[in-house]
């Protein structure tokens, strides 16, 4: 069975590489070195040359927010996924909602994906949907998101995909957010289960699914337990070590 998974979406956040620094080694220093947890931390572009060499300790490592689907070019502003991974990062979020407001499709997630997994990232596909209407159609949000973004990957590239549900409604800086619980995270999780089998077969069973949105210190437990996921993509508890290292510390205790 695959290793469960924690990483910490850190967003926008600290201000300055100092503080970034500061947090990711508050981290290291409490996580064990025979954590059976695969831990990662996303920070900012920007910070990922100085967290490198705390993160040698091979017991954390280091993902980015976002990656562009070309290797090279006249692209002002972007960063691609080969420049990453020079930068040791081996993770990439594509597609979180916050990133859809400003303009990301699935089209272009699809692209990214594709060029994560050429340059050895690890994608962190995000879905999930703004609202729950009784009609039931975030079901079809879903899949339409899952369909279009994974088009055309390769059976044999599906193990590495992650996919973290992430309902917009429950994460921390949605307005008039409300909390989603375990029940409402498994019943979709057997929905993204039963579409990943349809579109990839047994291969599917090796992809990790993992729970976002507000998930912190209190609820892990729970989510980690009754929502049948393999992990937690944690944003504003990432920023607080103690929170984060109790998160942590949480699924390694339910791993035994
Ligand atoms: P949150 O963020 O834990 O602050 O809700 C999760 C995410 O947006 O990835």
């Amino acid at each position: 069975m695959a290793k469960k998974i924690i990483i910490g979406n850190w967003k926008m956040n600290p201000v300055s590489s100092k503080d970034a620094e500061k947090l990711f080694i508050s981290i290291v220093k409490f996580l064990n070195r025979k954590t059976r947890t695969e831990v990662v931390i996303c920070p900012p572009f920007l910070y990922l040359e100085n967290l490198k060499s705390s993160s040698r300790t091979k017991k954390i490592s280091l993902g980015a927010q976002d990656a562009f689907w070309a290797e090279i070019g006249a692209f002002t502003g972007e960063v691609s996924p080969d420049m990453l991974y020079n930068f040791s990062a081996r993770y990439v979020i594509l597609g979180h909602s916050e990133r859809r407001t400003l303009g990301e499709t699935n089209e272009t997630v699809n692209k990214k994906i594709k060029a994560a997994l050429s340059a050895g990232l690890i994608p962190v596909l995000c879905v999930g949907e703004s609202v729950r209407d009784e009609s039931h159609d975030y079901f079809d949000l879903v899949k339409t998101q899952l369909g279009e973004c994974l088009s055309g990957v390769k059976k044999t590239s599906v193990a590495k995909i992650i996919i973290a549900y992430e309902p917009v409604w429950a994460i921390s800086s949605t307005i008039n957010r409300k909390d989603a619980t375990s029940a409402d995270c498994l019943e979709m999780i057997i929905f993204i289960r039963k579409i990943l089998s349809d579109k990839f077969g047994s291969e599917s069973k090796k992809m990790r699914i993992i729970y976002g949105g507000s998930a912190n210190e209190k609820d892990a437990e729970d989510f980690l337990r009754n929502g049948g996921v393999d992990g937690l993509l944690v944003g504003r508890a990432s920023l607080d070590a103690k929170k984060f290292i109790e998160i942590v510390k949480i699924c390694e205790a339910l791993n035994k």
